[in-house]
Order: C-alpha cells, then structure tokens, then sequence
C-alpha cells in the first residue's frame, strides 16, 4: 500500500432493518473514502443514518439492523468477510470509535490509567510495565500530563473533557488507522469542544489517523474537514472539498443546510429554515427524497431518483444550485 492508499474504503453499503422488507433502506448505497491524514465530517440531519453508518464499519450494528450490501475496508483488510472473533481484534487494534458520552465506554471501577494500559495488552501483549509506560504517555499526549502522574484516578475524578482526552487516549492506544468521531464533543461547552476537536485535528496531522467526524454542527465541520459527506434520509446527497462545499454547495439541502447556520455577530440576515421533515424508515416515495422540501423542485424529480454525478463535487440532483449566493 502506498500513502496515498485510503485507510477507509466504503462502497456500496446497505443497511436496513432485518425483519421488515417493506421498510425503505435506513443507509442506502453509501460510498466514500478517507486517505490517511484525512478528515472527513458526515453531516445531516437526525436520522439520516451517521451513526448506523460508524456501527457498520465498527462491526457493531444495533439488534434488528442488517448490512444488506456493501463492503468495508480497512487499511487493505475487507472487514465484512472477517469472522466476529477477527473483526473484534480489529476493532480494537486499528480502529478507534470516540462518541459523546465517554462514561458508556469507560468502566466506573478501573483507574484509566489501568484501562489504556489493559487495552494495549490485551490486543499488542507485551509487560504490565510496558504497557503502563505506554498508557502514561498517551495521556500526556492528550494533554492529561497531571493524570498521568500517579495515583491513578477513576473516570468520575474527571471533567467532562478530560474524560473525553482519555477516550481519545484509549482509541489511540494500539495505533490505529482509522478513528470515528461520533459527534464527540456534543456534551461539552464550547470552549472545551474546541480543545478536544483541536486535538482530534492535531493527531490526525501528526499520526497521518484517517478521521470520519460526524456532526450536527456545519460551523465546526468548516473549521476541521478537510472534506464533507452530506446524508440526507440515508443518502449520500452531496460530498467535496470543504472549501468548495460551503463556498458552493450544489445540492438545495446542502444550501439550505449552510444557509440554516447562524453567524456571530448576527448579520441582520434571516436564517433560512427547511420546511418539513424528512422522510422516516416507512415513508415511501418515488423519485428523490428531499424533492418535497425542495426550493429546486420540478416535475421530473418526483419520478427519478438522482444519481451522483461529478462536476468540482459530487452531488445527487437534477436541479442543483448555480453559483455562489
Ligand atoms: N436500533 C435501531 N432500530 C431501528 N431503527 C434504528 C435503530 N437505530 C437507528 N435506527 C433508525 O435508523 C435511522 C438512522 O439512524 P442514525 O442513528 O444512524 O441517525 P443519525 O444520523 O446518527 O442521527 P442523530 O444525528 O440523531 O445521531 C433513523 O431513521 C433511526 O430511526
Ligand atoms: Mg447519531
């Protein structure tokens, strides 16, 4: 493999609910890549399957959802072939998911230093000690110097953003390829968000860490992706260079999107806002999803669903938008 290899390759992927055929898909076709040193930030609506996608690469679907088709690779390793016993090794070893709420993912009752350090042994052996000097300068390398001086403290010791420097801590603990931020820093004020995502974006430059960032919030996915992935209702609707994306987005939801977020100082500007909602698992429709929201919208949209198509972004629409606004 060479550097220019992505780290993630998704093509193809479907994810539905395994009991009910006559439900639409919840991820529909989904392909993207992310390179090492790479951020990728998915950003959509709630619902519009951000999360299935980052527990279908984690080999981690909730019960009742399936991978319908579709291929995941890894550093060169197609994980959807892997047996669960590999694909649990994997998982901790050269992937690492970062999500809101670090006390689901840490345990109450082992110090963290101890945690990192088990980790590290348990997918790379090696001594106790060793692997305490490897969790010791993990910490220092989020920031946590002063944890990282005995004793060692537990988890509730801790503020919410230093328990968010210990996941990302624990996810890097075995040197992965790849980490998935689920919107990680949601919890937090944001002062402290910007010190996390500063560090994300630091380890992502120094360690050349694929990152998928996924996110609620466009203002933080301009300042951090170096490219977006718009999902509308389990779609991938519009994806590009960031810089390009938010200067001229293409695709009306995107447009809407951007132009939904609110600037400081207000600018006297009316913020827009897209009417309706999107469609839920047992909504069907013909033709594409977001037509009936849609500013764009003409007949042909209600028959045909769009296909991606390239030209500077790749975006799904019959009618894009033209121009900067
Ligand atoms: N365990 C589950 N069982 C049934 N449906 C589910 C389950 N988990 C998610 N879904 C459905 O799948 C779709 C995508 O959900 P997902 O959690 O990926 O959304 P999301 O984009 O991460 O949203 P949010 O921004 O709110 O986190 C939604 O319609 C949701 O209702
Ligand atoms: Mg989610």
């Amino acid at each position: 493999m060479t550097a220019d290899t992505p780290a993630l390759i998704v093509s193809g992927l479907t994810l539905g609910l395994a009991r009910d055929r006559s439900a639409r898909a919840l991820v529909e076709d989904l392909s993207f890549d992310v390179a090492p040193g790479e951020m990728l930030a998915f950003v959509g609506e709630s619902g519009s399957g951000k999360s299935l996608t980052a527990a279908a690469i984690f080999g981690l679907l909730p019960l009742g959802i399936r991978r319908m088709a579709g291929s995941i690779c890894v550093n060169g390793t197609e994980l959807t072939t892997l047996s669960d016993r590999r694909l649990r090794a994997w998982r901790g070893r050269d992937m690492g998911l970062i999500f809101q709420n670090p006390l689901t993912a840490l345990s109450p009752s082992v110090g963290i230093q101890a945690q990192i350090a088990e980790t590290y042994r348990a997918h790379k052996g090696g001594t106790r000690d060793a692997a305490r000097l490897r969790a010791r300068a993990l910490l220092t390398e989020v920031g946590l110097q002063a944890v990282a001086t005995p004793p060692d403290r537990y988890p509730h010791q801790l503020s919410g953003g230093m328990r968010q420097r210990v996941m990302i801590a624990l996810a890097l603990a075995c040197d992965p390829a790849l980490i998935i931020a689920d919107e990680p820093t949601t919890a937090l004020d944001v002062l402290i968000q910007a010190q996390i995502l500063d560090l994300i974006a630091r380890l992502q430059k120094e360690r050349g860490l694929a990152v998928v960032f996924i996110t609620h919030d466009l203002r933080l996915a301009a300042r951090y992706a170096d490219r977006i992935l718009v999902l509308y209702a389990g779609r991938a609707v519009e994806e590009g260079d960031a810089g390009t994306f938010f200067t001229a987005p293409r695709h009306p939801y995107s447009r809407a999107l951007r132009d939904a977020v609110p600037t400081i100082p207000a600018t006297g500007r009316r913020l827009a806002e897209i009417p309706g909602q999107p469609p839920g698992p047992r909504d069907l429709f013909e033709g594409c999803r977001f037509a009936p929201r849609c500013p764009n919208v003409r007949d042909d949209c209600r028959r045909t669903e769009p296909a991606m198509t390239f030209d500077g972004t790749r975006f799904a629409c019959l009618h894009p938008c033209v121009g900067t606004p």
